[in-house]
């Protein structure tokens, strides 16, 4: 792959604030065409990676290239190729969704009639058009944040950076978003996203890098993040709860219990033994299992393995 391929391409970049460290030797490349999610928790350093992205921050180090171009050096040709979501909205509250994408198109200098067009064009693309001359402030959250995706695609940019674009939505908002970021990927459009959601990594990016206190822990496709746990989990679901204890005792590995499920989880090596062992364990001490499975570990496995090890 050469960078000819790549829309976006950091190397050690580093950024402090006062004396904190946000930043610690950032290291990312997301294909052109692809959606690529940064991961991590509260205080990762997601957003300032974006800002200095998206050419509204300067970084005290490092290699930046968005759309082939020195994002520290041209920044006004990086910015008129690139569309920003924030974390906060930037829409008017009193003004309506149309209203808002046609201020918008002013502002990119669209011209009267252009911005018409254009706001109207992204209202039925994110199913607004119905509700374009409502008020902002009596959209529902999903609505809102369809509107802030309409408006960072006004100049029809060609890489686009969401900053957790689906935080404090509910699921049916979530999977609004979720469409409609799908919708824009297959327009040719590359997404870098931000995330603390695992589930949403997981439906929408090719490939996904794991941040935390602001450099890359872990990189790849959520395939390749399942698999380099250590491999596949295994899920006991009890009929009685009061066995749960016991049965932690007889799983083999280093078993969970999580009570709610009534279910005890661990991660196993070699799948049929552990499946082998386990069975026999439990009707060799009575213990009855409503459903035994193997599974892959889920993301959120992953990523608490990540860290902990991190951390350690
Ligand atoms: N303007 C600032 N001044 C001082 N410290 C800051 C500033 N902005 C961010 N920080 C600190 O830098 C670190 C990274 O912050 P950043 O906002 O990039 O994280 P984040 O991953 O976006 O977090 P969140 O998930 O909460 O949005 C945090 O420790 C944060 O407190
Ligand atoms: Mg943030």
């Amino acid at each position: 792959m050469t960078d000819h391929d790549l829309s976006i391409v950091v190397e050690g970049l580093r950024k402090k604030y006062g004396a904190k460290q946000a930043l610690d030797g950032l290291d990312l490349a997301v294909r052109t065409g692809t959606v690529h999610a940064v991961l991590g928790p509260n205080g990762a350093g997601k957003t300032t990676a974006v800002r200095i992205l998206a050419t509204l921050l300067r970084p005290d180090k490092g290699r930046v290239e968005v759309a082939g171009l020195d994002a520290r050096a041209r920044s006004r040709e990086v910015r008129s190729r690139i569309g920003l979501l924030g974390q906060h909205a930037a829409v008017d509250e009193k003004l309506s969704g149309r209203q808002n994408l046609e201020m918008f198109g002013r502002l990119y200098r669209l011209g009267a009639r252009g911005a018409r067009a254009r706001a109207q064009e992204l209202l039925d693309r994110f199913g607004l058009a119905d509700t374009g001359t409502k008020a902002v402030e009596q959209y529902s959250g999903g609505m809102r944040r369809r509107l802030d995706l309409a408006a960072s695609l006004i100049a029809a940019p060609g890489v686009l950076f969401l900053d957790e674009p689906t935080t404090g939505l509910d699921p049916r908002g979530r999977t609004e978003v979720w469409n409609s970021v799908r919708s824009l990927v297959d327009g040719g459009t590359t997404v870098l996203l931000t995330t603390q959601y695992l589930e949403e990594a997981d439906q929408l990016a090719d490939r996904i890098s794991v941040i935390d206190h602001g450099k890359v822990i872990a990189d790849g496709t959520a395939d390749e993040l399942k698999a380099s746990t250590g491999g596949d989990r295994i899920d006991v679901v009890l009929r009685d709860p009061a066995q749960l204890a016991r049965a932690a005792l007889l799983v083999p590995g280093d078993p969970v219990i999580d009570a709610d499920r009534r279910m005890v989880s661990a991660a196993v090596g070699d799948r049929i033994i552990a499946l082998t062992e386990t069975v026999r364990a439990l009707s060799d001490n009575g213990i009855d299992a409503e459903d035994i499975a193997i599974r892959r570990p889920t993301l959120d496995e992953v990523f608490l393995h990540l860290t902990k090890e991190h951390a350690a």
